[in-house]
């Protein structure tokens, strides 16, 4: 169902019409990018992994040392009814904290109260075209900050990397370390099978802790597809297929970098087979 009645987001402390809704100009948020976000499946009312993203967010909020105006029960509770106020069949729904608002000082002397923004979307499908031929990227060196395992606001690079993809015409920038190891893309988390294994780094400051990594990791176990969390290179003969992940693309095979094919160029079967895995278990939580 898909609503005609206005957006309603919250801000603050209440729900307002999303395209009056405002935050302060001295919000730190806006002035410091100091603040953390979550962005939340939901399919027809049931949410994806919620509690993993409420524990990751709390998780940022403990690591740059904000409080969240809430309990996570009530936390919760208002993330369900920003929800029913927005109910797209698929939502994906954007849950920003920041330190709150104070004249404008790199140090902060005194706990602020901080601010909290739920907004509510329409969860963006694949087109039919982009899984019959595959997503693309081009690989740059990562130029993000050395803290990338906290979900920070703080966005430039991606921005960058997000608007340079589009200018070469492919989907996605993925950051390589200083050895050329694939670390991630700008909003996605980054697989290779190699020699019929699960390839992906493994979880420190350079990557997100993505939940939908979590998953894929944990559907690739259960149905008994080996899974290898080290350091990986583009150039590493056995490399057949590459894909991504994230709460906006599920599992989306990459069959292009920097303008080469991967494997065959077109969705490979262990990436399709991912994918149709995930979709699956989205489809049961349905039930
Ligand atoms: N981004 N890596 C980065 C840098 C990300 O920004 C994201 C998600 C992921 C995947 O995480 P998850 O599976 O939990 O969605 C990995 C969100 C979707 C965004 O910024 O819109």
């Amino acid at each position: 169902m898909k609503q005609d009645i206005p957006l309603t987001a919250w801000v603050n402390g209440r729900f307002i019409p999303l395209n009056v809704a405002t935050v302060h100009i001295e919000d730190r948020g806006f002035q410091f990018a100091d603040g953390v976000y979550e962005v939340i499946a939901c399919f027809s009312g049931i949410f994806l992994d919620l509690e993993a993203h409420l524990k990751r967010l709390q998780r940022s909020c403990d690591a740059i040392a904000i409080t969240i105006p809430h309990t996570q029960n009530e936390l919760e509770s208002l993330i369900r009814q920003a929800y029913v106020l927005n109910p797209f069949d698929h939502a994906m729904v954007y849950v920003q904290v920041t330190r709150g608002v104070a004249p404008r000082s790199h140090l902060v002397k005194e706990p602020l109260q901080a601010t909290l923004v739920i907004t509510v979307r329409e969860l963006p499908e694949p087109t039919e075209d982009k899984l019959v031929q595959g997503a693309s990227g081009i690989t740059r060196a990562d130029l993000r900050w050395k803290r990338c395992d906290i979900k920070s606001i703080a966005l430039l690079a991606s921005v960058l990397g997000k608007q340079e993809a589009e200018s070469q015409g492919v989907d996605e920038t993925f950051w390589l370390d200083e050895q050329d190891h694939v670390l991630e893309g700008c909003a996605t988390n980054c697989f290779a099978i190699i020699n019929q294994k699960l390839i992906t780094h493994p979880l420190d400051h350079q990557v997100l802790g993505g939940i939908t990594r979590q998953m894929l990791l944990r559907l690739a176990h259960s149905h008994g597809l080996e899974v290898e969390e080290r350091p990986w290179k583009l150039s590493e003969a056995g490399l057949t297929e590459c894909m991504m992940t994230s709460t906006t693309n599920a599992v989306m095979p990459v069959c292009h970098l920097n303008g080469k094919a991967i494997g065959n160029g077109v969705p490979g079967p262990v990436s399709m087979q991912l994918r149709q895995w995930m979709l699956d278990e989205f489809e049961a939580l349905k039930k």
